[in-house]
């Protein structure tokens, strides 16, 4: 049985010392870190990441806004918002939910967040620091990937890592983060060939595909590190993109879905936020 990678523990960690650091600093600036959250329209999923990416701040000291507005909201309008949450001195993060509605040029708009409080990392200024590896803002879910393989001592370094999925959110900048580790990087995608032959070389499997349970054992190699990023919920239930009882035995460790790489997003979402305030307030 393949060791268990609780992303959940590590999660709960760092958001107690996200907790501290918090409110060290809310005493010593005497101001309040403040994430605003941008939600278009009534996507479940989106709704449920944001109610808890909102609890979590608040446990976490840090204020949140939810600004929720309806699916046919302008371009214009969405750029007003934006701007003025840039200029806005309270606010050090702003999150714009994805995905967001077709008639909305995502690009242009993810663009307008002023990268100090580009909390997730997503605006080209950040993706190239990140693909130069300067010190960048970092999207959450591969940077709570690489806080999870540094917790268990997994050091990539001269591994052959293959990242399923070729993402902004998670594939590009995982492999970025994983290059930048020193490990021989691989993306594979839905045109890629011959697919099993390419996971089953990876030390390091990363897979963000969003196929329940797609993942069985002719895709690894025996002993892997496997990290599960899917999560799809079937008859209330959640199930990653891994099977894992048909792949646990062989795994070398693998992340639960839930408790594995989910928590960990939200937890580097937190301390995001706190190096855009920390940024703006020093
Ligand atoms: N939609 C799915 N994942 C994410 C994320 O990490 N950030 C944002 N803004 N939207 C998402």
């Amino acid at each position: 049985m393949g060791k268990i990678l609780d992303g959940k523990a590590l999660a709960k960690k760092i958001r107690s010392k996200v907790k501290t650091e918090t409110a060290e600093l809310v005493e010593k600036y005497n101001l309040i870190p403040h994430l605003a959250v941008i939600l278009i329209g009534n996507d479940p999923a989106s709704e449920t990441y944001v109610a808890s990416k909102e609890r979590a701040s608040k446990r976490a000291g840090i204020k949140s806004t939810i600004i929720k507005k309806s699916p046919d909201i302008s371009e214009k309008k969405l750029i007003k918002i934006i701007e003025e949450l840039n200029q806005d001195n309270s606010v050090h993060g702003i999150l714009l939910q994805l995905p967001i509605p077709k008639h909305i040029d995502s690009e242009k708009v993810i663009n307008m967040i002023d990268p100090k409080k580009d909390v997730d990392g997503f605006s080209n200024y950040h993706v190239a620091r990140l693909n130069k590896g300067l010190d960048a803002l970092v999207p959450c879910t591969p940077l709570g990937i690489m806080e999870i393989l540094s917790e268990y001592n997994i050091n990539p370094e001269g591994k052959h890592a293959v990242v399923m999925g070729r993402s902004q959110i998670v594939g590009k900048p995982m492999a970025s983060l994983l290059l930048k580790a020193n490990a021989t990087v691989t993306i594979t995608h839905s045109r890629t060939k011959d697919l099993t032959s390419i996971t089953k070389q990876a030390d390091i499997l990363v897979v963000a595909v969003g196929k329940a349970k797609m993942i069985d054992k002719k895709y690894i190699k025996p002993g892997a590190v496997l990290i599960d990023v899917g999560i799809s919920r079937i008859d209330g239930k959640l199930y990653g993109d891994i099977d894992f009882e048909n792949v646990k035995e062989e795994a070398g460790y693998i992340t639960p879905v839930p408790g594995g790489v989910g928590p960990m997003t939200i937890a580097m979402l937190l301390q995001n936020t706190l190096k855009c305030y920390k940024n703006i307030v020093q």
